[in-house]
């Protein structure tokens, strides 16, 4: 997975894939003018909580149009960045006048109020399965005898995996296939030392530990997205299609935890942008009603809405998330576990 994205000729996201356009691979919330407005409030609030100026950092900026949108509607004061690993992204974030880097490395830690659009769905995972008498293989890829690409079942690659399952205590049954992210915590590791003090916003799609690796679930939650259709081969067009799997929330808040962050709440993408007044997008001019449509495709349970969730982090001594008042039992179901 991390080759077929991140290759440095071939990986998708290295050739600049047209996310959020209509002829590229899926649909994004970000591509909405009306996301950039409801994000925008939310920073604005959480750099009040921090105390401004701050610096904003985006996460995986895509093609640079949330970027766009965030920065056209903050009025306080800020330093955008985008940390974006994909070298081709890059190129697209600075020709809309975006500042961009390839890593945290040179960031000093200072006040920053982080946001990432579906990041976290894309950071590559390991794919495990369950055998008989509660053992657990990884899977592989590997050539079969006629050259062509096959999963292979072997011991795991590192102990990591067997500590996040007893961790989460994931039971798998035979045949049961499941996918872990180990990246999330050298992803939060390097964010928390540029974070000080800061908030850490994330909306994607994922749930908890229990439901992730569930029954339900017993193929996993990888899958693929060419050209707008869900592909379930990994295999196909690699290179081509952008590979994704659901977020473990239960894994981010304990790896988060364990880097002396906090939980700063958690709830429905709707939810969130609903309490931090998307609805003042709309406005009364000619251009309301498309308005509208925008906002009821962001915030509907039957739409994005309810697809997305928002999970935010926060330095230790700074209130909950902005946004996250008013949370219902129905949205934050997801991040308690059973
Ligand atoms: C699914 S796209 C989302 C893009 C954009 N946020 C949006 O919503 O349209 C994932 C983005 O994260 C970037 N990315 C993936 N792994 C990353 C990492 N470890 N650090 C920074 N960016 C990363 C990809 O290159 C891409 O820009």
């Amino acid at each position: 997975m991390a080759a077929a994205l991140f290759h440095e000729t071939y990986g998708f996201y290295t050739q600049a894939p047209s996310i959020g356009n209509s002829a590229g691979p899926f649909d994004t919330s970000a591509k909405f003018p009306a996301f950039g407005f409801g994000v925008a409030q939310a920073i604005t609030q959480a750099a009040k909580m921090i105390g401004d100026p701050v610096r904003v950092l985006e996460l995986g900026g895509g093609t640079g149009q949330l970027g766009v949108y965030l920065t056209s509607f903050l009025t306080i004061p800020h330093d955008y960045v985008v940390l974006e690993t994909s070298s081709g992204l890059r190129g697209k974030q600075e020709e809309k006048g975006l500042k961009t880097v390839g890593t945290l490395q040179g960031l000093q830690p200072m006040a920053t109020v982080v946001f990432g659009n579906e990041v976290l769905d894309a950071l590559p995972v390991h794919r495990v399965m369950g055998l008989a008498n509660e053992e657990v293989c990884e899977l592989f890829v590997e050539l079969d005898e006629n050259g062509e690409l096959c999963e292979q079942p072997g011991e795991f690659s590192t102990p990591e995996l067997q500590q996040r399952l007893h961790q989460e205590q994931i039971h798998l049954g035979r045949g049961h296939i499941a996918e872990v992210c180990l990246e999330i915590k050298p992803f939060l590791r390097e964010l928390a030392q540029v974070v000080n003090p800061g908030y850490i916003m994330f909306v994607d799609y994922g749930d908890k530990a229990s439901n992730i690796y569930s029954y339900r679930h017993r193929n996993g939650t990888l899958r693929c997205y060419y050209q707008q259709k869900q592909i379930h081969d990994p295999f196909y067009a690699i290179g081509q299609q952008d590979m994704t799997a659901d977020v473990d929330y239960t894994a981010l808040v304990s790896e988060a935890t364990a880097l002396g962050l906090e939980l700063a709440g958690s709830t429905s993408q709707g939810t969130w942008l609903t309490n931090l007044g998307i609805q003042n997008y709309v406005g009364t001019g000619k251009d309301s009603v498309s308005r509208q449509k925008e906002v009821d495709l962001l915030t509907g349970v039957a739409s994005l809405g309810s697809a997305f969730d928002v999970v935010m982090l926060k330095t230790p001594g700074l209130p909950d998330g902005p946004g996250l008042h008013r949370i219902p039992e129905r949205d934050s179901s997801k991040f308690h576990q059973a």
